[in-house]
């Protein structure tokens, strides 16, 4: 089988209820989507698995959970009001709006070409901030610059602006880390390909905080660790490559950026083009903790930031230092994590009867559902009733699920296409044998399991 593209994880999502079009009853919302019964399990257990790795399973990391909406000068000072923009480009000749840093351009001209049209017919460059812009309190007029606030582009700076309430209050000492995940918000030129780019995501970002002497090798280990990661969830590392991002393409904070790039694109010709960003991992310096810090005057005597009444530097007890750290930052976004897991874990298999059947081989601790309980027949209500009680007794443990609604052939294949690890049947004989038939997505291999040792059998291969 060739190697499923973003199309088929669509109608897979839609059909199963992983991911519905957002809106869609009103004609949807240019490139919204909304998760559905299955996909929000899997986002959720996505999420579940990064915290436990960066917040429980460290010793330097903690969490925080800060505000969409913050004061506007976060944003002014964090350099975005200025430069959180795209260039943008109108096509004279089919009117598309288009970002000029994703153009092709012509090598005989070096004048970039219009992605829907090919014509060069085009507008010049103008920058195009993509904060959405909100206003505050109930007496607020739309053009009231005093009420003016943003909806967050990233997590992160909702926790620069925490660092010295997070030092302060767990007594850390560098190097150490604070970790968040979050909704954020980007006036997306061009969303598209399902939630690849979408204007409402999720992120989980870490900010890592060490002495700068310490910063090329800090970023170094999370590189190494953030592959380690991925591979728990099932991505492999044929999916992926390392991207160093040009001095031109950094971000304004950035010294160093090293992007996690995924096939997200397999059906694209050139290999170059089936690879994008799935994750990056940046040297911020200490560039935002100084800008949000109170500096009276920099080099040239001038006030830098007079509105915050905040030192954001760090002193070091051991060596009586005092410095603004610097900042390591891994941030990955919830949706295409969900993607690539979703675009990794599907498989293709022919059964006995020349068929092909969808199973989705996502890692037991990402499962939507851990175990489905199917009666063999629906009408005979001894193994109903013990069918139900068993899936009761599960599922304070486990996502369980009772299923009676097809023949066991359906039901099994059902199970597979959503990622269900195992099927648990009851028969005719569970209820002489006290005992069970489990069925691995996997292999299809079926084994007899006495409901004494049920519970266990099943924590023991979901661990
Ligand atoms: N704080 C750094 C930062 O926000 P970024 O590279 O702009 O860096 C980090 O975003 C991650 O967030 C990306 O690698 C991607 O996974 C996710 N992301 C960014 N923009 C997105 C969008 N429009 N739709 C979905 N995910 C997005």
């Amino acid at each position: 089988m060739s190697a499923p593209n973003i199309e088929t994880i669509v109608s897979l999502s839609k059909r199963r209820g992983f991911v519905f079009p957002a809106s869609d009853i009103y004609g949807g919302l240019g490139s919204s989507w909304d998760y559905g019964q299955l996909g929000v399990e899997l986002a959720n257990n996505i999420k579940k698995s990064w915290w436990n790795w960066v917040v429980y399973e460290r010793d330097d990391i903690e969490g925080i959970d800060s505000s969409i909406i913050q004061n506007r000068n976060v944003w002014k000072y964090s350099g975005h009001e200025d430069t959180f923009s795209d260039p943008l480009v109108d096509c004279r000749d089919c009117n598309a709006r288009l970002r000029l840093d994703k153009l092709d351009i012509d090598p005989a001209d070096g004048k970039a070409m219009c992605s829907n049209c090919n014509s060069k017919n085009l507008t010049d460059p103008k920058d195009f901030n993509l904060m959405f812009r909100t206003t505050v309190g109930a007496a607020s007029a739309d053009d009231d610059p005093t009420a003016l606030a943003y909806l967050r582009p990233e997590t992160a700076q909702g926790i620069f602006i925490n660092f010295k309430n997070v030092l302060d209050t767990s007594r850390r000492k560098l190097p150490f880390g604070i970790a968040q995940i979050g909704k954020a918000f980007r006036n997306e030129v061009t969303p598209g390909n399902f939630i690849f780019r979408t204007r409402e995501f999720e992120q989980m970002e870490i900010e890592y905080f060490c002495r700068p002497e310490d910063a090329p090798r800090v970023h170094q280990e999370w590189i190494d660790a953030y592959g380690e990661w991925l591979g728990t969830l099932g991505i492999s590392s044929d999916n992926i490559v390392h991207y160093e991002q040009t001095e031109k393409e950094l971000a304004h904070y950035s010294d160093r950026t090293v992007d996690f790039l995924y096939r997200f694109f397999p059906e694209r010709e050139e290999k170059e083009k089936q690879f994008d960003e799935l994750l990056g991992i940046a040297n911020r310096t200490d560039y935002d903790l100084r800008v949000h810090s109170k500096k009276p005057e920099d080099a040239d005597g001038k006030r830098i930031n007079p509105d915050t009444t905040e030192d954001l530097s760090y002193f070091d007890p051991q060596t009586n230092e005092r410095f603004y750290p610097y900042c390591i930052e891994p941030s990955i976004g919830v949706n295409r994590t969900l993607l690539a897991v979703m675009m990794d874990a599907y498989t293709e298999k022919v059964n006995d009867k020349g068929e092909v059947r969808v199973i989705l081989k996502l890692k037991p601790e990402l499962a939507p559902i851990k175990v489905a309980v199917l009666p063999l027949a629906k009408n005979n209500e001894g193994i109903v009733t013990l069918a139900k009680k068993l899936k009761h007794d599960l599922q304070p443990l486990m996502r369980a699920v009772y299923d009676d609604t097809g023949g066991i052939g359906k039901l099994y294949a059902r199970q597979d296409e959503i990622g269900t690890p195992f099927c648990v049947t009851v028969d005719h004989e569970s209820l002489e044998d006290n005992a069970v038939t489990v069925r691995d997505r996997d292999t299809w291999e079926q084994e007899r399991v006495s409901l004494d040792s049920l519970k266990e059998y099943l924590q023991k291969r979901l661990s």
